[in-house]
């Protein structure tokens, strides 16, 4: 698969990576089993990037992945997170002896020395801007505890602060055929900064793979059930901040503009192909679903034409719900 470097951090990662909140929780239940294949299935295929969390699932994400790797001979780079910890959630509790705790609990969850990068998982949004956040993350860089940071966003605004700081490798941010935003200024601004971009929430929680109609439901521990207006945290985060009904339908012309193409892969290529963008992360909770995301990386470029339907269904259907927002 196709491998970019991930900005300034010296390593190579491939385009396709795997989200794996699925692997820890708030998707409905993901047994050890299968967690395992689907890390494996993504492994083999040649993805050398994931993406977790000390949350996701409370430490069970980080945990699966370190049982993963004991039996391979194969790195991947391993990207978590950590703030969300918090508790109160609220700027203050970003303190360099709370955020050395838990970066510390991912070291341990993840059983290595170093962690590969840490991202400051979407803080209060007054965090990217202190700059003792990031002295503390710098020291725990000299002092060899991560390898790297970077810092996950909400909102276009939140990339463009974070990336005034030298010491930010990366940024992680929602960008999808219904997430537009960040293509404006975030990118560019990313790109000129030698900043990486993870790509998250692509398949805006699976609303671009086209498989949902009206009638679909999610099981009550799924978020798409219980964060559908935005009750337990960031309503962007699932289905992109799209209404359900409003995404269904704007899905269905996607497929059909991605004609012979699996429509998640082809979403996927449309990431890919995005100017700044170093990997994009769609999460999986089947070894199909892996194989139908890695096959994104062998796509043909979308065509000038399916480019520009794309931009209509945007414009037509999904702006008016999100492009301000974030
Ligand atoms: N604040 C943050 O930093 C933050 C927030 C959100 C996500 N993330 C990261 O970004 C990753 C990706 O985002 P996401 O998982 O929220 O959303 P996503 O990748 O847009 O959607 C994932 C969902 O899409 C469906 N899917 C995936 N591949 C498929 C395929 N090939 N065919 C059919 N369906 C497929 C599955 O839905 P079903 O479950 O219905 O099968 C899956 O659960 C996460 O895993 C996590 O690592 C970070």
């Amino acid at each position: 698969m196709e491998q970019r470097p991930l900005g300034r951090t010296g390593a190579d990662v491939s385009v396709v990576g795997l989200g794996t909140w699925q692997l820890g929780g708030d998707w409905g239940d993901v047994d050890d089993d299968s967690a395992a294949e689907v890390l494996d299935a993504a492994l083999d295929a040649g993805v050398t990037l994931l993406d977790t969390a000390d949350v996701y699932g409370d430490g069970r994400s980080e945990e699966r992945i370190r049982r993963a790797l004991v039996a391979r001979s194969d790195r991947p780079f391993v990207a978590t997170k950590a703030g969300r910890r918090a508790d109160p959630f609220e700027a203050a509790q970003y303190t360099p002896e709370n955020l050395r705790a838990w970066i510390d609990r991912s070291r341990r969850n993840l059983g290595v020395e170093t962690l590969d990068l840490v991202q400051l998982h979407c803080p209060p949004p007054a965090v990217y801007s202190d700059h003792r956040v990031y002295d503390a993350l710098d020291a725990m860089v000299a002092d060899g505890a991560i390898a790297a940071y970077g810092v996950s966003v909400e909102t276009v605004a939140e990339g463009l602060t974070a990336l005034e700081h030298p010491g930010v490798q990366t940024i992680q941010v929602i960008l999808n055929v219904f997430r537009r935003k960040p293509l404006e200024e975030l990118l560019p601004a990313a790109a000129k900064a030698g900043v990486g971009v993870l790509a998250r929430v692509p398949l805006a929680s699976g609303l671009l793979t086209g498989k949902y109609d009206e009638s679909t439901t999610f099981a009550p521990d799924d978020h798409r059930n219980f964060n559908r207006n935005g009750e337990a945290f960031d309503v962007g985060e699932t289905f992109s901040g799209v209404p359900f009904e409003v995404g269904v339908a704007a899905a269905r012309e996607v497929a059909a503009i991605a004609g012979d193409a699996p429509t998640a892969a082809f979403a996927l290529r449309w990431v890919i192909d995005q100017p700044g963008v170093t990997t994009v992360i769609p999460g999986a909770r089947t070894v199909e679903q892996v194989h139908g995301n890695v096959a994104a990386a062998e796509l043909p470029p979308l065509t000038d034409a399916q480019l520009s339907d794309l931009e209509r269904v945007y414009d037509e259907r999904i702006r008016a719900h999100v492009h301000d927002r974030w």
